[in-house]
């Protein structure tokens, strides 16, 4: 434990330099539901995506809706590259390597990438880097609660884009604003009917938000350590490929997992190729885990226990064992909220209150999702986080 603990500091330490003083911190908000005014950043569009269509033009109605945005998205990256590595060596490499990538993915994940470039003619390179963006570094909060009916909620704040970018003049993280007009809400049929609903970006294939109504709900928070995703990218590319891209089995088990259980257990014995928590809840009383993983099993399952009063499990992106990174502690205050709100008034109303507190609320909050799974309910909202607002520049 205290290695980890020691890990997550170090891996952190440029937090030091680049988090504002702090005290944005609120009190619980209340009253944010339905969202309208300044913290409201916008709807989510709908896309249907069909599963009985080959992988390669099952995305071409939501690539095609969102090209423009997802060439921008990608040119500021590749100038992002090339700010830190003027040659233009960086993206070259992108351009050459990443492509051979491509074909060592698993079906049908290889095959939907390679459609989504021909459609939106980015260079298969990036598209394959845009779609391992998430082993990069993720920041989020997601919470599953139980109400006194036995119902369950699940919400998170997904938080992009952490030293990628600072725009001074609008005070934004540059590629976090890039990645906000590409998300989408997509409803993947077969036969004409709903299979699971996912809040993802246009061109992305993996998921990290999802429902299978009436059945689950998942989400995935990034998990920080030295063995890494980094590592994990790297034996893949050297040929060690028995690991699963933790975005590509969320997906997979959002698509073919019938019940919580059997996606309990798929994602706690899947070896994978970057350590993560899975966030899933069920659809019955005390069915809510936090699935604490390395890239080779399972450290921990803490599960929803009414009879020890624990009604909600709640995850940002430090183990629940541990005390989270003092800088960015957003685990207190959002459980203090959790606990003002009571479990008698859990609903989509003071689950979004929560989640609209700063700093669960960040200038990296790309979106929010709220999800019920016994109506099959997704909401999602574009956030936005007017300053004074953490993790910030000074200048
Ligand atoms: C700042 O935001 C405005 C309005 O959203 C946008 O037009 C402008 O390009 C942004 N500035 C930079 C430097 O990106
Ligand atoms: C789905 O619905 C469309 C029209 O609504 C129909 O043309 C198509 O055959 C249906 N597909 C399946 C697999 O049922
Ligand atoms: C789900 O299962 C079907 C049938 O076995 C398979 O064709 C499909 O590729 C699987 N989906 C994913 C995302 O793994
Ligand atoms: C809950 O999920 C199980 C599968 O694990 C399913 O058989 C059952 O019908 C679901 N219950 C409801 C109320 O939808
Ligand atoms: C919230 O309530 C739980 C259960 O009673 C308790 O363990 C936890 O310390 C409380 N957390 C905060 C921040 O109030
Ligand atoms: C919970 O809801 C009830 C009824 O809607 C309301 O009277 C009460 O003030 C709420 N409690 C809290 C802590 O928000």
């Amino acid at each position: 434990m205290f290695r980890l603990r020691v890990n997550s500091a170090l891996f952190l330490a440029p937090l030091l330099f680049l988090l504002s003083p702090g005290n944005d911190a609120q009190e619980c908000r209340s009253g944010m539901y339905p969202p309208a005014g300044p913290t409201f950043g916008g709807d989510v569009p709908w896309f249907t995506v069909s599963l009985d269509e080959p992988p390669a033009g099952r995305w071409s109605a939501v690539v095609a809706a969102r090209k423009a945005e997802l060439l921008t998205m990608i040119q500021a990256i590749k100038e992002l590259a090339n700010s830190l590595v003027p040659s233009g060596e960086l993206v070259k490499l992108v351009d050459r390597v990443f492509p051979l990538i491509v074909d060592t993915l698993p079906y049908p994940f290889n095959e939907e990438i390679k459609g989504i470039a021909d459609v939106s003619s980015v260079p298969l390179g990036e598209i394959v880097l845009f779609n391992i963006f998430y082993e990069i570094f993720t920041v989020c909060t997601s919470v599953v609660a139980e109400d006194l009916k036995g119902n369950l909620y699940h919400s998170r704040n997904l938080d992009f884009g952490f030293l990628m970018g600072w725009d001074r003049q609008n005070k934004s993280w540059t590629i976090t604003e890039k990645l906000k007009p590409l998300v989408v809400n997509v409803d993947f049929q077969r036969n004409n009917q709903t299979v699971f609903k996912s809040t993802s970006f246009a061109g992305y294939v993996g998921m990290l938000t999802g429902i299978r109504p009436n059945i689950f709900t998942l989400t995935i928070n990034e998990r920080f350590n030295f063995d890494g995703g980094y590592v994990g990218i790297l034996e893949w590319i050297l040929g060690n490929r028995d690991a699963m891209w933790v975005s590509f089995l969320a997906r997979s088990v959002l698509e073919n997992s019938t019940s919580y259980e059997e996606a309990k257990k798929q994602l706690t014995v899947t070896e994978v190729l970057a350590p993560a928590y899975f966030i899933l809840g069920g659809n019955q009383s005390g069915q809510g885990c936090v699935i604490t993983r390395t890239r080779t099993l399972a450290l921990d399952v803490w599960e929803i226990e009414l009879k020890l009063g624990r009604w909600y499990v709640l995850e940002t992106n430090y183990d629940h064992w541990d005390e989270p990174f003092f800088l960015d502690d957003r685990r207190t205050p959002a459980m203090t909220c959790m606990n003002r709100t009571t479990q008698a008034n859990i609903s989509f109303k003071t689950l979004y209150d929560v989640l609209s507190t700063k700093p669960i609320l960040n200038k990296l909050t790309t979106y929010t999702t709220l999800m019920d799974v016994s109506t099959g309910r997704l909401e999602s909202y574009l956030r936005d986080c007017p300053s004074p607002c953490s993790p910030c520049r000074w200048r």
